[in-house]
């Protein structure tokens, strides 16, 4: 619930603010943890929208293979890492997607994440979309990017008629700032985090950290925090029963809404986590390649299964916030 008092104090203290970053208190209506993933998502045993060279797997599966493990505080999601592919098969590697149950408009999610997937060939997301609307429906996407780049890219995708100004209160770095999924086959309106440890084996290596979303009628933010950075708020790092964005800083990543009606470009959006192998952006032999990784990639997923000893999510929690 936004707290109409802390609102009011920041109009008054930010009358001036040229566009709407305002933030607020939220009280904390989801505290997903281990065994609780499977109360509160999902899998999505469908093939990939991207076309990667993944096999997404059911519950069933994903427990029975140990792609997903939970214990009292820990959630594990990974890729299969044992099984040679043949070149002919019509699926790829076995790997887990799942999707929450619940929706959200207006929240806050903060995500406790210890380790993520890495290595070449991986596309590994956190996002938030509503999968029966898109694109009208509107994509966020938090934590992306493939083929152990150093960087994450925080990204939105939708209907004509949504971008962002140049000049906005963030510390990443703007890309493109048109959000139509039709211009520059789907790139969206990105902006790269920049932070060294916010992707891949850096942020592995850092213990993880946490990402967060805060999404209003009026702005969407994405903020991340490495696992020892000196600045994580403290609500942040204690999984607090509530949240004050308001103290949080510069987020990584705002997308206002200048030129952009949010409401009218987002759905309730469910919270999703996928990890994909090659397809329409790792697979591309460009990125692929300059992300010094060997061979095809569709080839090295098939014939190096060991090389996906790390592609797995470790999860201390998610926490969302309304
Ligand atoms: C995974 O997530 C991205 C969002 O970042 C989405 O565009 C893509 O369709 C998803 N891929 C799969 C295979 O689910
Ligand atoms: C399943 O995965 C967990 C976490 O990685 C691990 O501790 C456990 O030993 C695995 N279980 C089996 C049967 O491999
Ligand atoms: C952006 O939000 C402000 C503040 O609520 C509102 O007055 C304005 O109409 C909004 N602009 C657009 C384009 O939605």
């Amino acid at each position: 619930m936004r707290s109409a008092l802390a609102i009011s104090v920041r109009l008054l203290a930010f009358s001036s603010t040229l566009y709407p970053v305002l933030g607020a208190t939220y009280s904390r209506s989801q505290n997903i943890v281990g065994t609780g993933f499977y109360n509160a998502f999902n899998f999505e045993a469908i093939s990939d929208p991207t076309h990667g060279r993944v096999n997404y797997v059911d519950q069933a599966t994903a427990q029975s293979t140990n792609l997903t493990f939970a214990s009292a505080n820990t959630f594990i999601l990974r890729a299969d890492a044992t099984t040679v592919i043949s070149d002919s098969s019509s699926v790829g590697r076995n790997s887990v997607r799942i999707k929450s149950n619940n929706a959200y408009t207006t929240h806050v999610a903060v995500f406790d994440i210890v380790h993520m997937p890495q290595g070449c060939g991986t596309w590994p997301a956190v996002w938030e979309t509503n999968e029966a609307t898109w694109p009208s429906g509107g994509e966020v996407d938090i934590l992306e990017g493939v083929n152990d780049q150093a960087t994450d890219q925080v990204t939105l995708h939708t209907a004509p008629g949504c971008s962002m100004p140049a000049s906005r209160t963030q510390t990443g770095t703007s890309l493109q700032l048109d959000c139509d999924t039709s211009v520059n086959g789907n790139s969206g309106c990105g902006v790269n985090v920049g932070q060294a440890p916010s992707f891949g084996p850096t942020f592995n290596a850092d213990g993880g950290g946490w990402y967060a979303v805060e999404r209003t009628s009026t702005f969407i933010s994405v903020w991340f925090w490495s696992r020892n950075a000196a600045d994580v708020p403290a609500d942040v790092k204690a999984g607090s029963a509530s949240v004050n964005t308001d103290s949080w800083g510069t987020p990584v990543a705002n997308f206002p809404n200048t030129s952009c009606n949010i409401p009218q470009f987002f759905d309730a959006h469910n919270i999703i986590i996928n990890l994909t192998f090659c397809g329409d952006w790792a697979g591309i032999q460009s990125i692929y390649a300059s992300g010094g990784c060997p061979s095809t990639c569709n080839s090295y997923v098939h014939s190096n299964p060991a090389a996906f000893a790390d592609a797995y999510f470790q999860f201390n929690a998610i926490n969302v916030y309304t």
